[in-house]
């Protein structure tokens, strides 16, 4: 069992400590992997907790520090689709500073090491960390001749042909005194324009879409054709670099200077300061106009100015001292909550969602919030009309911290949450010591059906390409899809295709696309078809796992029957839940 992760730190005993360690470096391990995938499943404020934690435990129990130690890694592993390139320096990371406190100490710090005087001010250059991932580009003789994404910080995947599609990444440098040989560094990202339309495109037509710019830029930087990279609407900030042959600037200014000399965008809005105070005044400016820039940005790097200064401050584990990023606190924003509907998922759970009066985060409207299940309602004891706190922390969905009790309406009563199934009427019911309450309906529940029918053809099942969720809906509606084999009669069924042609929205082409996309898929592995059939608690791993003992769905049904044959359901069990099941070819 993992250790509880709310002991504080400073109450672990040895052995909770070594439970927990291996509990975050098998954590931190999982949502790096995720990251490197573009699909992160926690926000980067949670994933830095973990990190944080982690350290902390560490630092108190260094004897306890596993050789697979987060510590020791820098973000996700370079994938084998690409080659593998080793940089001519390491790209490390950041370290983060949280408050203001963490920022006086980082300079502190700085002047203890350089064993400055008090009074000797330190120049700093505050940049907008930009919330994309980062590339290296090596020219040689002023011509990219390789480009890689960081990797592990010491191996990345080469990317050139990708990076080149990039209109800011320029194929050789402008003007004059470059090194002959220099890796310049910055970040890839998706303007938010430009990511909004191509996700409203996408949604359109039934194409994947990404949960923020940040992993539309690393999944469009990772394609495997570079055609794809070159549609999609990339930008580069330069702000760094690696290995050079020579030295060519003093400061951190003058080589961001030199760097949009020779042809490269710098943010425009990095700024050279002096001193914590010089620092917390760029960041209060940046937090300010943040929603206006037009990217997104999840902080500020302050580094030391001179590059003599940061030769001599050097590095320590995964970071550089001479540098730092003061990360900006999640968003929040208070507004009323209108209404909770309960949505219906794939496996029956009820789950309430807030209906919101819109209200703008971080530069970005939300109307819906999840309020989780019956007991977090109970927990926040929040009511309909009451004015809710919210925040929106990067990508995650937006959370509900708490209500304002001065403005509760008086006539505001608890909120009871339905005992019956919204959309099929059905019996929900709460199952041992589960939080969720589930609907009893099965496969007659339409959003049960629904549900099940998206996760079947989604990215890490089917991954049928032109039949997104607004197709499947509205095919379901139509009675034409109510179960996975109906896809694929659909994609031979003339009569339906040519109706289907006479409406607005699907050319030729978008038939064409879902026909193929269909097709593409009638041969697939065994996990993956184990995976799309939604079995509860028959996730990935699982699928694989069993994918690999039977290796034939002949083999593991026979299996199941004799299973059931020879361990019925005890009477009275309520587990596995009854199901009702429609005649049709859902196991
Ligand atoms: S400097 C050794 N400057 O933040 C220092 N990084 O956590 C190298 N980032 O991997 C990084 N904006 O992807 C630097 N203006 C900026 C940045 C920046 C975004 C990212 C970069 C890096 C990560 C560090």
């Amino acid at each position: 069992m993992a250790a509880n992760p709310l002991i504080p730190v400073e109450d672990l005993s040895p052995q909770a400590a070594e439970i927990d360690l291996a509990r975050l470096a098998a954590e931190i391990a999982r949502h790096d992997a995720l990251y490197g995938e573009a699909a992160p499943e926690i926000s980067d404020a949670d994933y830095d907790a973990l990190r944080q934690r982690n350290t902390a435990v560490e630092t108190r129990f260094p004897d306890l520090v596993r050789p697979d130690s987060p510590s020791n890694k820098v973000g996700s592993a370079a994938s084998s689709q690409f080659a593998e390139v080793r940089h001519g320096v390491p790209m490390l990371s950041l370290d983060n500073a949280f408050d203001e406190g963490e920022v006086r100490d980082f300079v502190a710090r700085i002047a203890r090491f350089l064993k400055l005087p008090a009074d000797e001010p330190i120049a700093f250059v505050a940049e907008p960390k930009i919330d994309g991932l980062s590339a290296n580009l090596l020219y040689v003789d002023g011509r990219l001749t390789l480009g890689a994404t960081r990797g592990d910080g010491r191996t990345g995947e080469d990317v050139t042909a990708n990076l080149k599609t990039i209109a800011d990444v320029r194929p050789s440098l402008k003007g004059d005194g470059w090194p002959d040989r220099i890796e310049i560094r910055g970040e890839v990202y998706a303007p938010n324009d430009a990511f909004a339309a191509f996700n409203a495109a996408a949604e359109a037509e039934g194409r994947r879409t990404y949960a923020n710019p940040r992993n539309f830029a690393a999944g469009s930087l990772r394609q495997k054709d570079a055609a794809v990279t070159a549609g999609r609407p990339l930008a580069f900030f330069a702000y760094a670099w690696g290995e050079h042959s020579s030295d060519f600037a003093e400061t951190q200014w003058e080589a961001l200077q030199k760097l949009k000399a020779w042809g490269f965008p710098v943010n425009d809005r990095s700024r050279r300061v002096e001193g914590a105070e010089g620092l917390l005044a760029a960041y209060r400016e940046l937090e300010r106009d943040r929603a206006a820039l037009g990217y997104d940005i999840d902080g500020v790097v302050y580094k030391v100015d001179r590059l003599d200064w940061q030769r001599r401050l050097g590095f320590v584990a995964r970071s550089p001292r001479w540098a730092i990023a003061h990360k900006f606190p999640a968003q929040q924003a208070t507004t009323v909550l209108e209404g909770i509907d309960i949505q219906v998922g794939r496996t029956g759970s009820l789950t309430p969602v807030a209906r919101l009066h819109p209200v703008t985060v971080g530069g970005v409207v939300v109307r819906n919030a999840t309020l989780h299940n019956e007991d977090e309602i109970a927990r926040l004891d929040v009511r309909i009309g009451d004015t809710v706190r919210l925040q929106r922390a990067g990508d995650v969905i937006p959370q509900i911290l708490g209500i304002v009790p001065e403005l509760r309406p008086a006539d505001a009563l608890p909120y009871v949450f339905p005992d019956r199934c919204p959309v099929c009427g059905s019996e929900a019911v709460r199952e041992g010591d589960e939080v969720k309450r589930r609907c009893t309906g099965g496969l007659i529940c339409d959003a049960q059906i629904v549900e099940r029918l998206k996760h079947f053809v989604g990215r890490r099942a089917f991954d049928i390409e032109g039949l997104g969720e607004k197709q499947l809906v509205a095919f379901h509606a139509r009675g034409w899809i109510r179960e996975p084999a109906d896809i694929f009669r659909l994609a031979r069924d003339e009569a339906k295709l040519a109706e289907l042609a006479q409406d607005d929205g699907y050319g030729e082409t978008s038939i064409r696309n879902l026909i193929a996309g269909i097709e593409a898929r009638r041969v697939i592995s065994l996990d993956r078809f184990l995976f799309g059939l939604g079995v509860r608690e028959i996730g990935e791993q699982t699928s694989l796992v069993l994918a690999r003992a039977f290796e034939s769905w002949a083999a593991l049904k026979a299996a199941c029957l004799q299973a059931a044959a020879e361990f019925p359901r005890p009477p009275g069990s309520n587990w596995p839940a009854p199901m009702r099941f429609r005649p049709a070819s859902w196991p």
